[in-house]
């Protein structure tokens, strides 16, 4: 058994992404490691036992992008149904279609009202706070949106995403809080969308199935005392690492604040249980934040009548073995990270890649693009050219 040309520390999106290229473009010999006993990182999916119906285990995954070079990339390993994604959201005893359109208007105020109407109520519900005044979240959306929207769109969802009372938010959490003055209610505007037709597992175990990648699975790169620990082979190898940098680094710099996800699964004896995919829960006094409901993924599927499984998703703060979901992002945060950048910049044989070596959430096509674009400006050059990898 000879050493490999690279390791790679995690097998998500990212990970794969550089694997493929680097086995299938330069045929070097990749080796993966992942501390999960399955590939695929947040994007993994599988079958629920009883239903079979296919379970985003870590929380639902919608792919879409307007990246041409993503979505030819993509389609290498996978064809795409059309599934286009749409939410509802519960408020106070009544259903909305969402993202915020011109049909939730006509329906929450009670009356139809032209695109151009609209817009004149909203801008005048807006003005009661200046933009530029708002000292806080709750401040900033009621000047974005006025009122009313806010209260029973934003305000409970909000305090429920982040435990948190939205006057203790800061105002640059939201930037822009799209309204749209039409019905379209399309959640997504990209230009491709779909769901892997036999899914995400079978997508990702498709990238890694080349004779020059290995993966290994239940072998985490700071575990001591395996082949290919972290003390053993920093600086023998070429490294691109996909996991927490702060965890890189020893968290010499403090921890990186996340977000996580509680997500309970249950079957229902029911053909149907919400009619969507997704619905919000935008009242405070109801614990969870959504319910997915996960065969409205794939109507084209054929179901086992009389039973549907249903996740309750509930959003609070990762403590220190929770899995790190979003970046929560504060001024503290921000600093640290510009330490941990510094740190990255000087590892020798090292590139850092990925939502968790980068601390920013990534959609898929952005971890993919990013990958690829590391591929190409890094690793290419170094394997093929012989250029520094840094
Ligand atoms: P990812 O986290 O997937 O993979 C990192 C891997 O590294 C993990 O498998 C981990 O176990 C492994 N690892 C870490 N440290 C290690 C170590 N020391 N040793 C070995 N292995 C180690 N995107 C989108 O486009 N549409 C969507 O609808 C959603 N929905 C969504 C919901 C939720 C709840 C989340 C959290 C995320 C999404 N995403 C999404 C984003 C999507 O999950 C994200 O783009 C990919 O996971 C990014 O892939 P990475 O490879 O960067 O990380």
């Amino acid at each position: 058994e000879s050493t490999p040309d690279l390791v790679v520390v995690g097998s998500g999106f990212f990970g794969l992404t550089i694997a493929e290229r680097c086995a299938t473009e330069l045929g070097l010999r990749v080796l993966v490691l992942e501390r999960r006993h399955h590939l695929g990182g947040n994007a993994y999916s599988e079958a629920d036992p009883e239903t079979g119906i296919e379970m985003h285990v870590y929380g639902a995954h919608l792919f879409h992008t307007s990246n041409e070079k993503v979505w030819d990339y993509v389609n290498r390993f996978t064809s795409f149904t059309n599934y286009q994604h749409r939410v509802f959201g519960q408020y106070d005893g009544q259903v909305y279609s969402l993202p915020m359109n011109l049909g939730l208007i006509n329906q929450f105020f009670g009356r139809s009202h032209t695109p151009d109407e609209a817009r004149a109520l909203i801008a005048e519900q807006a003005s009661e706070i200046e933009t530029s005044e708002a000292t806080n979240l709750e401040e900033k959306a009621i000047s974005l949106i006025g009122r009313p929207l806010y209260e029973a769109f934003i305000k409970g969802y909000t305090a429920k995403q982040w435990q948190t009372d939205p006057t203790k938010l800061s105002a640059d959490i939201i930037t822009r809080l799209p309204v749209r003055y039409n019905f379209d209610n399309r959640w997504f505007n990209d230009k491709y969308e779909g769901l892997p037709v036999d899914g995400y597992t079978a997508w990702l175990t498709r990238m890694a199935d080349h004779p020059n990648i290995e993966v290994r699975l239940e072998t985490d790169f700071f575990a001591p005392g395996h082949e290919y620990s972290a003390d053993t082979i920093k600086g023998t190898v070429p490294i691109v690492y996909t996991g927490p940098v702060d965890e890189y680094f020893g968290n010499s710099e403090g921890r990186l604040s996340w977000r996580t996800v509680d997500l309970e699964a249950e079957v229902k004896h029911v053909d149907d249980f919400q009619g969507c995919a997704v619905m919000n829960y935008n009242d405070q006094d109801v614990p969870w934040t959504r319910i997915h409901e996960f065969k409205h993924f794939h109507p084209e599927r054929t179901y086992i009548s009389g039973k549907t499984v249903i996740v309750h998703e509930y959003s609070r703060f990762a403590e220190d073995d929770d899995e790190p979901y979003y970046p929560v992002n504060t001024a503290e945060d921000r600093e640290k990270l510009l330490k941990y950048r510094e740190l990255a910049k000087k590892e020798p044989m090292v590139l850092f890649g990925g939502r968790l070596g980068t601390y920013k959430y990534l959609d898929m096509h952005m971890a993919i693009g990013s990958a690829l674009s590391m591929f190409e400006n890094k690793l290419k050059p170094h394997f093929a050219e012989g250029a520094a990898l840094h």
